[in-house]
């Protein structure tokens, strides 16, 4: 229990709120800076922010703010948060935390002969895939020369504003491919496909199963009392039972938990705000949506499998919405 509720401290803190909501939120800013509403890549990414900043202002109100809930239901507490996240943050790469692949090849379990059974991998890995081949023709047909990236002066400093330091106005992110100018397609292909899967199946995978994990306490504690064990011996029920949270303070994470995993957006690739009217874009679009429903058909008939122990449905991409919405 106490080694889940530290868990839950950095799950909350980065995997949830500073990698997904804060992160995309400087970017979501940065692009409405950088590129006018017209800018082939606004409209690329303007299905990926809707909501984000409306939810972000509403979160900081009503759970992470001084006695709300994340003071009442944490052990960490708002100002833990806070130091967890600013930490996290400065080690946060967008070429390692948002491309699935490489950041779960840094933990060793990209390999599947070393963990064969890993949903959470191979969903992710098949969507992202999914979002760079959509991300790829459009970059492509847009960019089809060298110079077209040079010359683009708001692609360019959009691309500078995010890597400029955050004293500086910028938003301060490290591994942004060209570190603040883009030369090829590629580096534009990769930015731009590790921001939207960042805010779509990124945010899914840390958001949904709150519920399932928070909502009972002794399996993922937010918050435990008194202190961390130090001796494996003379543990009654009755000692596991006084570090578990009060009455009231489980039904406040079960009914928060439980509203933070609910979904009342679309999904992936069927955009709320259409954006996309060129023919070369809509075509994309239309195979994503197909390459999306494969996806999800393989999902649901491997979490129907009387051989899968723990289906995994959170990357199904018919539960992914297209932005960090809730
Ligand atoms: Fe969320």
């Amino acid at each position: 229990m106490w080694y889940n509720n530290a868990d839950a401290a950095y799950h909350q803190s980065c995997t949830h709120l500073g990698f997904t909501h804060l992160m995309m939120e400087g970017i979501a800013v940065c692009t409405h800076r950088n590129l006018s509403p017209s800018h082939p890549l606004f409209k690329l990414l303007a299905p990926h922010f809707l909501f984000l900043l409306a939810i972000n202002t509403r979160g900081l109100q009503k759970l992470i703010n001084p006695g709300g809930w994340v003071d009442k239901t944490t052990t960490m507490g708002c100002n833990g948060m806070f130091e967890i996240v600013k930490r996290g943050v400065k080690a946060w790469r967008l070429d390692v935390h948002a491309v699935p692949a490489v950041e779960i090849a840094r933990r060793g379990v990209l390999d599947k002969t070393v963990l064969p059974y890993y949903p959470y991998r191979d969903d992710a890995v098949a969507v992202y895939e999914a979002i760079e081949k959509y991300v790829k023709s459009m970059v492509e047909h847009f960019y089809d020369s060298p110079e077209k990236v040079e010359e683009d002066g708001e692609l360019q400093s959009w691309a500078a504003e995010l890597v400029k330091s955050k004293k500086r106005g910028g938003c301060g992110i490290r591994g942004v491919p060209g570190n603040g100018k883009f030369t090829d397609v590629e580096q534009i292909i990769v930015t731009m496909t590790a921001i939207i899967s960042t805010c779509s199946l990124g945010h899914a995978a840390a958001n949904f199963n709150q519920y399932d994990e928070y909502g009972f306490p002794p399996n993922y504690p937010g918050i435990l009392c008194g202190q961390v064990p130090t001796q494996k011996v003379g543990f009654t029920e009755k000692n596991i039972f006084d570090q578990l949270p009060s009455r009231s303070v489980t039904l406040d994470t079960m009914v928060v938990t439980r509203l933070l995993s609910s979904r009342g957006t679309q999904a992936l690739g069927d955009f709320e705000v259409q954006y996309l009217y060129d023919p070369v874009s809509v075509s994309a679009a239309k195979q994503l949506r197909q390459d999306l429903r494969s996806i999800s058909e393989a999902i649901r008939k491997r979490n129907q499998s009387p051989h899968t122990k723990f289906p995994y449905p959170w990357l199904d991409p018919d539960g992914i919405p297209n932005s960090i919405s809730i």
